[in-house]
């Protein structure tokens, strides 16, 4: 049995769904997985786990600045286990650029960090333009428009394909 933590950022919450499905499947292996938000600062003892997991989303082409500035402070710790990251983006829902090596976010994350983690992922996030604020709803369509994404102001979509949070959740099991 290992001890997991995964520690996460997100905005409208789906990047913590995808976290807590990873939960419920890799505890079905024997492990125990312990979650953490990045957005609130957490405290915690990396040195405890056995294997550290970091997620985040992206909003306006960017992973939020608290994740970066954890994996600096915890860079050590972190390269001494087996780790792993994955970002959650819009721009994945698209085939091409749906794998870790052709996903713009995480090579963009790469070319800016240290922290090389040992395994990667990238999921398509989730589209719920009612939830949004007015300008983030207005940008976001803007945002699909321009990548040919629905636009309709009613769209609710999930383009996460769980089956590779699945894959994923095998990988976090076996690194
Ligand atoms: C205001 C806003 C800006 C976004 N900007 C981007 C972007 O620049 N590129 C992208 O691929 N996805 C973008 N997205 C899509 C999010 O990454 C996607 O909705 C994801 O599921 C959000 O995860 P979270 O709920 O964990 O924050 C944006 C979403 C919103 C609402």
């Amino acid at each position: 049995m290992a001890r997991i933590i995964i520690l996460y950022s997100t905005t409208d919450g789906h990047t913590r769904e995808i976290c807590c499905y990873l939960q419920q499947q890799i505890e079905k292996s024997g492990d125990e997985v312990t979650l953490a938000s990045l957005n609130d600062g957490p405290e915690v003892d990396l040195e405890a786990f056995d294997k550290i997991v970091i997620g985040a989303s992206i909003r306006y082409g960017k992973h939020n600045a608290k994740v970066y500035k954890f994996i600096e402070e915890n860079l050590s710790v972190l390269n001494k286990k087996p780790n792993a990251f994955f970002s959650v983006n819009a721009v994945a829902r698209k085939l091409e650029k749906a794998q870790p090596d052709t996903n713009p976010y995480l090579q963009k994350f790469l070319k800016q960090m240290e922290w090389q983690p040992k395994e990667l992922a990238v999921f398509a996030g989730k589209i719920d333009y009612q939830m949004y604020r007015f300008v983030d709803r207005f940008m976001i369509r803007f945002i699909m428009w321009m990548t040919k994404g629905p636009t309709d102001p009613n769209t609710n979509i999930e383009f996460t394909d769980w089956s590779q949070v699945d894959k994923f959740a095998q990988v976090i099991h076996e690194m």
